[in-house]
């Protein structure tokens, strides 16, 4: 639990680091920022869309262009996606209120969804009182939080591992075994031989052709034992396995043709390697929410379990003892145990805008899990 005495730690040596962050009358709640230096940004809820339809995208006002020098990509395919057709902001810096709108107008990713996912990110690795999120890595743009209450540096954006970012993903290395942040070609040609091999067949693109259930379930758990018998890091616990299953099926329902609901190999490319929207695609026809995510995802998982755990160095798959806290144990996991405890002392001390915006957001993360908030209690700086 946070003591008076870390409290003290930490701004004295955020003192030491930067005097105008931290100032020696410091505010124990870490909310008193020099206006002239940090403005903040109230967080809010945008208007829902009234358009919630199938609909063609890109539409002409979002041509694709390549990134420039500068702009951010990270380790979601369709946040680079939406960048690179300006649905959020091409530089790859955005707010959470753009990321709803983005992901809701380019693939119809419904709200209670979308809040969680932007919400969670900018908690883990933005600056929620200035509401802003890489969606690569660390980036000037971004400032340190008020009071560096996660640690001097700069957020780490979505790539930075940990938090959010991290192993079992599809196409993605493990951190600990690769890159972690860029699109792998030999994890896709994996994913190309399990969609070979297990399938749809179609008129238009030809037999072993089109994602489905079965080939997800499959190539998720070969992606589960690779790492498993290769990364002596590897952490799978309850957050990340969640993750990890709902990024499966988000390929389902999301990266779909919502004219046919088929994902042709073609469009999968397009998404995953070249961060474009395929010729003549379509986003889904109805909101993709929560609920329709945690069904589609315990479906892959059905196939073969896995349980929460880790790896010992020895490779050994230590599992995690059964959950029997509040709640949920994927929220408690990412939500309370890896955010860092310094929130908590802020709000509890804070009216002010940060404290604010952070309520916002843990408030937008616990209610899709219909949870209520438990304050966070994980490390600072990670
Ligand atoms: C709303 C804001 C979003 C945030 C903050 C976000 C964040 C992330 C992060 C941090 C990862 C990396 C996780 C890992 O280590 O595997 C990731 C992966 C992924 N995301 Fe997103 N995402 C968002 C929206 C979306 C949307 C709208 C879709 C689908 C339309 C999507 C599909 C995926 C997929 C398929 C992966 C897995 C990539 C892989 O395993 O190779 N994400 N996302």
């Amino acid at each position: 639990m946070y003591t008076v005495i870390q409290n003290v730690f930490l701004c004295a040596s955020s003192f030491i680091s930067s005097s105008v962050i931290c100032p020696l009358n410091v505010d124990p709640t870490f909310d008193i920022i020099p206006s002239s230096l940090f403005a903040g940004h109230k967080i809010v809820l945008p208007p829902l869309p009234v358009d919630t339809g199938l609909k063609k995208i890109p539409d002409a006002a979002h041509p694709f262009k390549a990134p420039g020098p500068t702009d951010q990509r990270g380790p979601c395919p369709a946040l680079n996606t939406l960048a690179n057709h300006g649905y959020i902001p091409r530089t790859g810096i955005a707010s959470f209120e753009q990321i709803l709108n983005g992901t809701g107008e380019g693939f119809n990713m419904a709200r209670d969804l979308a809040g969680f996912l932007a919400g969670f990110a900018m908690l883990a690795r933005g600056n929620a009182f200035e509401d802003l999120l890489s969606i690569g890595g660390e980036d000037h743009r971004v400032p340190p939080l008020p009071g560096q209450i996660d640690g001097p540096g700069r957020p780490g954006g979505i790539a930075k591992h940990g938090r959010f970012e991290g192993d079992v993903s599809m196409t993605r290395q493990d951190a600990a075994l690769g890159d972690d942040r860029h699109f792998q070609d030999s994890l896709f040609d994996q994913f190309l031989a399990y969609i070979g091999h297990f399938g749809d067949n179609s008129p238009v693109t030809g037999n072993y052709s089109l994602v489905n259930l079965k080939v997800m379930q499959e190539f998720k758990w070969e992606r589960f034992l690779d790492d498993q018998s290769r990364d002596p890091k590897l952490s799978f616990h309850a957050g990340r396995i969640g993750s990890s299953y709902n990024e499966a099926a988000f390929i389902l329902k999301f990266f779909a043709n919502g004219t046919d609901e088929t994902l042709s190999i073609p469009s999968l490319g397009s998404i995953f390697r070249n961060q474009t929207f395929a010729p003549n695609w379509w986003r889904r026809a109805s909101p993709g929410d929560v609920a329709l995510i945690l069904a589609t995802a315990s479906d892959v998982l059905s196939a073969h379990l896995v349980q929460p755990g880790q790896n010992a160095p020895n490779l050994t798959y230590i599992t995690d003892p059964p959950y029997v806290g509040p709640c949920n144990a994927a929220y408690f996991d990412l939500a309370v145990l890896n955010l860092p405890y310094t929130y908590t002392t802020l709000i509890n001390h804070s009216t002010g805008l940060f404290a604010e915006n952070v309520k916002t957001l843990l408030g937008v993360v616990a209610g899709a899990f219909n949870c209520t908030v438990i304050p966070p209690a994980g490390p600072v700086g990670t």
